[in-house]
């Protein structure tokens, strides 16, 4: 059996905060945001634009493009740190939205990690033989647990959804979910950490820590992956990595030793979107042509908790 992408979406909130919009209110510039970043512009939700919402948007989309109905999906997996509601799930929320009466869904809290984490579940759900089609969701809204006053962490994070349905199928010349490297390390939580106290709910950063973390993790699981799937470096068109941060994902590029254009980014209009980053820039890729069928792809994310992983596929 083989497990594939089989359709793709994304959704971003309407509004959108250029680094000078945000430099009226905060202490900062587009300069010093974009040189350390790389990051333009950021999407913000509204108080209508829930994760739902956007979670649907983008579930729309990818099953459209895969060609299946709501109905025939026996999975909902939402990667999300920021659901919104302790109860109901941001899965279930999706469910009523888009009438996926047959799926069982929940949500999964790995942070930034939260797609990877999602398709490393479903992907061993599927093989089991649990269900044929599987929709798998990451997004956050990062930006409703910000401290607008704190420039360190403000400027960095935006809100969307990203989603993608996986497909079991026997098909010769289908692709295939080849590897993961998965890892966490709890002892590392304070490095990014946010409470939902009333009173105490404010995402926190050690942002040098959490640059080393990414720098050294990331290079690593990839390697780990790529061995497992027995494939080399030089055969993957592209690494989709979290967008966290432009400096990362180019000290990745180096430290794996390929050339950047490999990594395509997309911080200059959303930020980072934490659990959306990988579907998003994933489906973008999709509508614009820049995935073929065949290509070997490496998938990675970085977050907090600490949490890590790498997926190699054949798309
Ligand atoms: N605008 C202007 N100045 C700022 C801003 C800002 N938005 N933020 C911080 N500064 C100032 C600081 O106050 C400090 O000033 P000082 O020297 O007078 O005290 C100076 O800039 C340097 O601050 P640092 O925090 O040391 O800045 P650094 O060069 O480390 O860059 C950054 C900060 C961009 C966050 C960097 O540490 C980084 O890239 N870290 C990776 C973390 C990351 O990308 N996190 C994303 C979320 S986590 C995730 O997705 C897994």
């Amino acid at each position: 059996m083989k497990i594939i992408i089989a359709g793709t979406g994304s959704a971003l909130p309407v509004r959108s905060v250029t680094n000078d919009e945000l430099a009226k209110t905060v202490d900062t510039s587009d300069e010093w945001i974009r040189s350390r970043t790389g990051i333009g512009a950021r999407h913000i939700a509204g108080p209508e634009e829930e994760l739902d919402v956007l979670g649907a948007a983008a579930a729309e989309q990818a099953l459209a493009r895969a060609g299946i109905s709501a109905e025939e999906l026996g999975l909902i997996i939402y990667g999300t740190a920021t659901a919104g509601y302790v109860t109901p799930s941001a899965a279930c929320r999706v469910q009523a939205r888009i009438g996926a009466v047959n799926a069982v869904c929940f949500d999964l809290n790995a942070a930034c990690s939260g797609f990877l984490y999602s398709m490393y579940t479903a992907e061993s759900m599927m093989r089991m033989g649990r269900c044929r089609y599987a929709l798998i969701i990451g997004g956050d809204m990062v930006t409703r647990y910000l401290n607008w006053e704190d420039r360190s962490t403000c400027v960095l994070f935006g809100d969307a959804a990203g989603a993608a349905v996986l497909a079991a199928t026997d098909a010769e010349d289908a692709g295939d979910i080849l590897s993961f490297s998965m890892g966490s390390n709890g002892s590392k939580g304070a490095v990014l950490s946010c409470r939902t106290l009333p009173e105490d709910h404010y995402l926190t950063m050690n942002g040098q820590e959490v640059f080393r973390f990414a720098v050294r993790t990331v290079p690593a699981c990839i390697r780990d992956a790529l061995e497992k799937a027995g494939a080399e470096k030089e055969e993957v068109k592209y690494f989709i990595l979290h967008q966290a941060n432009a400096r990362i994902i180019e000290a990745a590029a180096k430290r794996l030793e390929m050339p950047l254009d490999r990594f395509p980014m997309n911080l200059p209009d959303t930020a980072n979107t934490s659990a959306g980053t990988i579907p998003v820039l994933l489906d973008q890729m999709n509508r614009d042509g820049r995935l073929q069928r065949g290509d070997l792809l490496v998938l990675s994310g970085f977050g907090g908790g600490l949490t890590w992983g790498a997926a190699v596929l054949r798309y």
